[in-house]
């Protein structure tokens, strides 16, 4: 689900990037003379309604997942979530505005050009801000093709406004150098801001992640262990790993998916005894007795209790689940 929660946001960012550029492209006479103006119009709605499709299941997996905690409050009522409100909260931001936006271009002849226009003016407001959700808020901020795909929304939707007010007649002159000066400083402020905030170490805090969600953080410098901190709960990750078998105990060796720095072994042994010690950054969290049962490896980690089913994918390699819970709940 978190999976599809990232995902999906990057897919709804770039798909509404488009959008707004052809918005911006309609908006000219000039794109008309090489473009049929109903391919780019129908382009642009369609566009705007797959958005659409994406944000719900951006929204509904990053509610359904258990990391966040988030619940259905927290994606309508912005600024008021545990998980890094502030840069949530914008993301609940550009969703309505994105909302109000549909429902007056579906209303639009009831509501009159005027007032549908200055509506939909908002696009350009809900377009920085859902940038800014993304970047601050989003846990693959820091890797390469996140920045891609940041840097492509916002030279193509930078690029298409430029052209769009140099287009603007003489009678708009300090309109355009207006414009033109101020889609340079916001790019450059929100370049600052990335360099200063989100790409720099300590971020996740900063963000006001919860600290029991910090416990599971891996932003820490390059080359330097993650903070020991205790198992979190509700956790339901796929683990990765090896499983080596011998005729007095089976072995497996497995690593959370979501969070690298987490590795758990499992030792069972003929007689039906076993341990699991879970480590995290190869510092060790809890080594604990393991009940092998038909639910799965069970053992406690401090308060937390851990399940863990492994499935044998042959040639030595092994899957699994690792969830997590508080012992005695
Ligand atoms: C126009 C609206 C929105 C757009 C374009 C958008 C896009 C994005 C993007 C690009 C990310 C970064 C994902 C990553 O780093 O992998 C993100 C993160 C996130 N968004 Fe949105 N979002 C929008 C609205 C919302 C709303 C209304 C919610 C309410 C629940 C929400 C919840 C989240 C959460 C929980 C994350 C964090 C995921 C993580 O830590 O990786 N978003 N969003």
């Amino acid at each position: 689900m978190w999976y599809a929660t990232r995902a999906s946001g990057y897919t709804a960012l770039v798909l509404l990037s488009a959008s707004v550029v052809l918005g911006v492209l309609t908006s000219s006479r000039e794109s008309r003379r090489g473009w049929p103006r109903f391919v780019v119009q129908s382009l642009h709605r369609n566009l705007s309604l797959l958005v659409g499709v994406f944000l719900v299941i951006h929204i509904l997996t990053s509610v359904i997942d258990p990391f966040a905690k988030l619940n259905f409050v927290d994606a309508f009522v912005p600024f008021i979530a545990s998980y890094r409100p502030l840069w949530l909260g914008l993301g609940v931001v550009a969703f309505e505005l994105l909302i109000a936006i549909t429902a007056t271009s579906l209303m639009r002849h009831r509501l009159g050009w005027r007032s549908w226009r200055f509506v939909h003016l908002f696009a350009y407001a809900s377009w920085p801000i859902a940038v800014i959700h993304g970047v601050g808020t989003g846990t693959d901020t820091k890797l390469v093709w996140a920045l891609a795909l940041v840097a492509l929304c916002l030279v193509a939707v930078i690029a298409a406004l430029i052209w769009r007010l140099a287009l603007a007649g003489p009678r708009f002159t300090a309109l355009r150098v207006l414009g033109i000066a101020g889609c340079c400083v916001a790019t450059a402020v929100l370049v600052a801001w990335m360099a200063a905030g989100p790409l720099e170490h300590g971020w996740a805090k900063a963000a006001g992640t919860p600290a029991d969600l910090l416990a599971g953080s891996v932003d820490t410098p390059a080359g330097t262990a993650a903070p020991v901190a205790a198992l979190s709960t509700g956790l339901n990750d796929p683990l990765v790993g090896s499983l080596v078998r011998s005729a007095a105990s089976a072995t497996a060796t497995l690593t959370d998916s979501r969070d690298r720095t987490l590795q758990v072994v499992i030792v069972a042994n003929a007689d039906g005894s076993g341990t699991l010690t879970v480590t995290r950054s190869g510092a060790r969290l809890c080594v604990a007795p393991a009940t092998i049962g038909n639910s799965g490896v069970t053992g406690q980690c401090g308060a937390v209790l851990a399940t863990i089913q492994v499935v044998d994918q042959g040639n030595g390699s092994a899957s699994g689940t690792l969830a997590t819970q508080k012992a005695g709940s």
